[in-house]
């Protein structure tokens, strides 16, 4: 028999989530942001799935790119970071890749290159101060790629810091200086400025790109909602097994550190799944989690493979019991609080040691 761990990616909830964003700015153009493995869901499955339906996809560099292509992915793909070196103008010119332009390196082996490239964002920093030109930059910077013959459109982007903070009015001050950036420019050109919570909270310029990453997935950009509660559909469940039981005594002590102590006499499931899979090392005692539908929480340290959970009263864990750690009831921003973190990095660092199962949207129906 197979480890029980199984991670579960239901395609067309990303699909109706991608369709959610664009709803949310109708006006707009939208990426389907699948870097980062698409953020632990399997680049290529969702990026095929998705590939009839997107305005394009994003990535954070080539290689991510280039797996997308050899595995027959067709729309456009933009790298968020930019290229790193001259020879990868030429991966961009040949496989249709557009690219974010960010720093004066980047423009110089662009204009050494002599590639076309169908659009460049020329990435501007409006506050966040971790990529970009500034705005008396940005004009000589437009000015030079529409002079090099070599760019079919310039697209002025930025990314926001404080988005997902509803009451931090820098996401505001980020707009203004773009929109000042952009007037200055003196002729009409095309933004790129939201990421998921701008999408989904923020008023965004009209027209041009959206960026949507975590939103695709289900899960919330604000950590203290789930993605459910915001009209989200959750795409992955994580899910796995008891593989034992055992009675404690009140006292008992469990795991490595002996962390638990048991406040009184109960059962207790060990399940497989572990740091080696993905599961937060960080998550804490009353971490929830669900066995046959009903709540239960950790009990103990965090293995490579294994986890140990308390059920509540009365439910007693038996061998082969479904176990669900997060998806469904069970929202990963739930799982990643008690761990310190945000959904967004649970997903990401999912290892390939789990089975991935993909549903379609016929075995949804
Ligand atoms: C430049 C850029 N745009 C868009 C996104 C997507 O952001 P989110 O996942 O918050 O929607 C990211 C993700 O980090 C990004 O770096």
């Amino acid at each position: 028999m197979a480890r029980p761990l199984t991670a579960t990616i239901d395609l067309e909830a990303i699909l109706y989530n991608y369709r959610y964003a664009k709803k949310l700015q109708p006006t707009c153009k939208a990426f389907a942001v699948v870097k980062s493995n698409a953020y632990g869901h399997g680049a290529i499955e969702v990026s095929r799935y998705l590939d009839d339906e997107v305005d394009a996809f994003a990535v954070a560099a080539i290689e991510e790119a280039m797996s997308l292509r050899e595995a027959g992915v067709k729309s456009p793909i933009l790298l968020l970071e930019g290229v790193f070196e001259e020879d990868e103008w030429h991966l961009c010119e040949k496989h249709g890749f557009w690219s974010a332009l960010e720093n004066a390196q980047q423009l110089e082996a662009l204009t050494h290159s002599k590639v076309s490239i169908e659009k460049v964002f020329l990435k501007l920093d409006s506050g966040m101060h971790r990529l970009g030109v500034d705005k008396d930059t940005a004009p000589p910077f437009v000015t030079a790629l529409k002079n090099s013959g070599q760019v079919g459109e310039v697209v002025l982007m930025t990314h926001f810091a404080c988005a997902d903070d509803l009451s931090d009015s820098a996401t505001l001050d980020q707009l203004a200086y773009f929109e000042r950036t952009r007037q200055s420019l003196g002729e009409p050109i095309e933004a790129s400025v939201a990421n998921s919570a701008a999408i989904m909270k923020w008023q965004v310029p009209e027209g041009g790109w959206i960026r949507p990453g975590i939103m695709l997935y289900g899960i919330s950009p604000f950590s203290e909602v789930s993605g459910r509660s915001i009209g989200l559909r959750p795409a992955m469940t994580l899910s796995s097994k008891v593989i034992s039981t055992r009675s404690l005594r009140k006292g008992d002590h469990v795991g490595y550190g002996l962390g638990y102590v048991a406040p009184e006499d109960h059962v207790l499931a060990t399940v497989a799944v572990g740091y080696g899979d993905g599961y937060p090392r960080h998550a804490e005692n009353g971490t929830p989690l669900q066995i046959k539908g009903h709540l239960a929480s950790l009990a103990g340290r965090v293995s490579m493979d294994m986890i140990t959970v308390r059920t509540e009263e009365g439910d007693v864990p038996q061998m082969g019991d479904e176990v669900v750690l997060w998806g469904g009831e069970v929202p990963v921003e739930d799982v990643a609080r008690h761990a310190g973190t945000i959904g967004y990095e649970l997903v990401t660092r999912m290892t390939a040691r789990p089975h991935y199962r993909y549903l379609f949207g016929e075995e949804n129906a």
